[in-house]
């Protein structure tokens, strides 16, 4: 039912204005025109100054509707100069915390708020499968289940108390559904995918945070069975509206009512297209400007009726009630709170959430911590002793090279000032706001140890063929043609920093020109000279640490994989350097998990690990299939036993719960942050199905030498698989719950249950 105030509302407005509130146009053009006389809704990419102004613009309107601002806050909110950076969500997905990404949400929100933004399209349920994709970044991994974990964390942070909280911010759940599945990792191209397939993997993240209250959809580019998302019926209706029985707000991707005419081809013309998309169920309508147009033909002509109209304009006008903007619109609050903005407080946040971040993925023979580690900081605020620490008191020499070492930009990633949309808002973020792996070395190794610096930031530069160069057969010379000539002399003076030092940290991955909507890559090699880079350092035989900081996981040339140690940062945002330098120091410990596998190939896509099972000719005759480094691997820099997977039962009804026990000692000499990574496979299917699926997990803190029992427990609910008729069933008979570190079959525990027939 409509609320009292929206009908009241509703029956007032003409439909040029109920049109208008389903228009959210992009504010960096001339605005002005479009608020006075198109009485558009909702506003996207804007500025607090401009915030302001479209908001005295409505105040001249006739029945003063207030405006929704909306913005892409995506790890942070990124257009605002020394707002809060976090790590990509691929990085806070590492973390595998909720905790963490829920606080980190909320800081955001607090910080946009201030800035006059209501509505942040954010999380990203994506799944990240093809890593030739360019919004890798944006997702949480290649996991449903660690997906659906996160982002309702981060749609809790969003909407913090309620949407009448004046921090809060309505979180978007985007891209409904099946985006990433693209073909050949190329961006928002049509995605083959069916619906069975959609129910098994992409939908459930969806599900949990529709059934949990997320206040917005936002709508894919594709189509699926040749009907674009924007219009798809059986998705927007039959799924969303009526099994899951969504009431929330739908609003398009760019221009996706309008693609629907000039790029897809299945609308004559704006009036019918603008007639389907409000037919099929959508609401805002994000940057056609034509639809308003379009909308008001459709209603004369007959092809749009207005109880159509009506429901998506009561939907936008309830939001609005229930945000408050009626009684106060939520202009920019900086004159009072300009300090919150990058505050302290919100460093902190953003470093405990990056610390947990980075993955450690191979350290041989304790080459990390370095000289053995750290345990405390000195009153300067550099690492010293201490009980957890090993440190010698020796001086060393620390070479730090590569081209992301000091590259601020670079280590912030996609949607943060200056990356591809660098034109739209004020660019860039103060650089005293970023600490990188250079500033974090120099500030915290010990007084008497020295780090000397090579960086050869040029090594990645994107390389522009000059205009009009060509390849034999005519066709222009791609942009980057991998692997570029490395450069001698840059390589040069990285090695004899090498040579001359008893550590060489090498920090190296892609560029945010590299990284984004439409910039997919064909390759996954490190691009440049830095493979060359790291194959002349490795030769040097000083002990190499190779930091990669990247939007996705890179394939790795063997002089990386057989580095002393590999940590894998994902962009990590502000405080990236400084937490690599603690993690290198000892000063904290290793405890990120993958979120995704790595390729060892670009040509093995894709690699991810829940996979349909079956052996049989998935090889290929020339490469393995075995990915570098696989979902949910992480080492600490201590070792973490496990044993005595116990089960309460052998036999489980299928409402029942599992109930298990298994038992983790720190064998080591340092304290561990375990990940409990808790897997089941079904033994027999009735489809083809994936051998073993994440469905719980936990994380522990264990000191050394400690041995805990954790306890499990797992809705039989929860082992179903979508049968051939598309129905999520759980089918009786054998299963085995799998317990351990990583997905990697070598480092799980199993036990036996069986599901009794109901
Ligand atoms: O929110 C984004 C979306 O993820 C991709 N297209 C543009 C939107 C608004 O910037």
């Amino acid at each position: 039912p409509v609320p009292e105030r929206v009908a009241d509302l509703l029956a007032r407005m003409t439909v040029a204005e109920k049109v208008g509130q389903m228009l959210q146009l992009d504010a960096r053009g001339d605005y002005e025109g479009d608020i006075l006389r198109k009485h558009v809704g909702s506003i996207l990419h804007t500025s607090p100054y401009r915030v302001g102004l479209a908001h005295d613009l409505v105040e001249q309107t006739r029945l003063r509707i207030p405006l929704l601002v909306g913005e892409d806050c995506i790890h942070g909110h990124s257009f605002f100069e020394g707002a809060t950076i976090f790590p990509t969500q691929l990085g806070m997905a590492a973390s595998w915390d909720p905790a963490l990404v829920e606080q980190a949400a909320r800081v955001t929100a607090v910080e946009a708020a201030a800035t006059g933004v209501h509505w942040t399209f954010s999380p990203v349920l994506c799944i990240a499968r093809d890593l030739r994709w360019g919004r890798v970044d944006e997702t949480f991994g290649e996991d449903p289940y660690l997906i659906g974990e996160l982002a309702s964390a981060m749609v809790r942070g969003y909407q913090g108390n309620g949407l009448a909280d004046p921090t809060a911010i309505l979180a978007t759940a985007k891209h409904f559904a099946g985006y990433s599945e693209t073909q050949g990792g190329r961006d928002a191209s049509e995605a083959d995918i069916s619906r069975r397939k959609l129910r098994s993997w992409f939908l459930p993240p969806f599900e949990r945070v529709a059934k949990e209250g997320c206040a917005t959809f936002m709508l894919g580019y594709q189509s699926m069975d040749g009907v674009p998302i924007t219009i798809n019926d059986w998705l927007l209706n039959d799924v969303l509206r009526g099994e899951w029985g969504y009431t929330g707000t739908l609003i398009t991707d760019w221009d996706n009512v309008g693609r629907m005419v000039w790029e897809q081809k299945v609308q004559p013309d704006h009036a019918h297209a603008a007639a389907a998309a409000v037919r099929a169920g959508n609401d805002m309508v994000m940057t056609t400007p034509q639809f308003f147009e379009g909308a008001q033909e459709a209603i004369e002509s007959g092809l749009m009726v207005e109880s159509d109209l009506d429901r998506a304009v009561a939907r936008i006008l309830t939001l609005k009630f229930e945000l408050g903007l009626f009684e106060n619109p939520r202009r920019p609050t900086l004159e009072r709170d300009a300090a919150l903005i990058g505050s302290d407080a919100h460093a902190a946040v953003n470093l405990d959430l990056t610390r947990r971040s980075l993955v450690l993925l191979r350290n041989t023979d304790a080459a990390l911590p370095l000289a053995g580690g750290f345990g405390a900081l000195d009153d300067g605020g550099r690492a010293t002793g201490g009980s957890a620490g090993a440190g010698d008191g020796a001086p060393r020499r620390v070479a730090v090279v590569g081209p992301l070492a000091d590259a601020a930009q670079a280590q912030l990633g996609d949607w943060a000032g200056s990356s591809g949309q660098a034109d739209w808002l004020p660019d860039g973020h103060p650089r005293e706001m970023i600490t990188t792996v250079l500033d974090g070395l120099k500030a915290l190794t010990p007084q008497d140890w020295t780090v000397s610096s090579a960086l050869g930031a040029e090594i990645v530069t994107l390389v522009s063929p000059p205009e009009g160069d060509t390849l034999p057969d005519g066709q222009p010379r791609p942009k980057i043609a991998v692997p570029c000539d490395p450069d001698p002399e840059l390589i040069a003076e990285a090695v004899a920093r090498a040579e001359g030092a008893d550590y060489v940290v090498a920090v190296v991955g892609d560029q945010v020109e590299l990284v984004g909507e439409y910039k997919s890559t064909a390759t996954l090699e490190l691009v440049g000279g830095q493979v060359a880079l790291l194959d002349a350092l490795a030769a040097t035989g000083t002990p190499l640490a190779v930091v990669v900081m990247a939007s996705k996981p890179l394939v790795l040339p063997e002089s990386a994989l057989g580095a002393a140690a590999v940590i894998w940062a994902a962009n990590p945002g502000m405080q990236g350097g400084r937490a690599v330098a603690e993690l290198l120091l000892g000063l904290i410990e290793p405890s990120g998990r993958l979120p995704i596998s790595f390729a060892r190939h670009v040509g093995q896509q894709p690699v991810y690990y829940n996979q349909i099972r079956g052996q049989h000719g998935v090889r290929y005759a020339d490469l393995t299939q075995e990915p570098a480094f696989v979902f949910g691997q992480g080492l600490s820099y201590t070792t973490v036993e496990y044993s005595d997977l116990q089960l309460a039962g052998e036999t489980v009804a299928p409402d029942g719960t599992v109930h298990a026990t298994v038992t983790l000692t720190n064998t080591g000499a340092r304290p561990a942050r375990e990940t409990v990574q808790v897997y089941v496979s079904d033994t027999v299917t009735s489809v083809s199905w994936t051998d073993k699926e994440l469905k719980a997990y936990r994380q522990v803190d264990l000191a050394p030498g400690e041995r805990l029992a954790v306890e499990l427990d797992l809705p039989v609910s929860d082992c179903s698989v979508v049968d051939a008729a598309g129905r999520r069933v759980v089918e009786p008979g054998g299963f085995e719950l799998l317990v351990g570190p990583s997905s990697r079959d070598a480092d799980l525990l199993r036990a036996p249950f069986t599901v009794t027939a109901p």
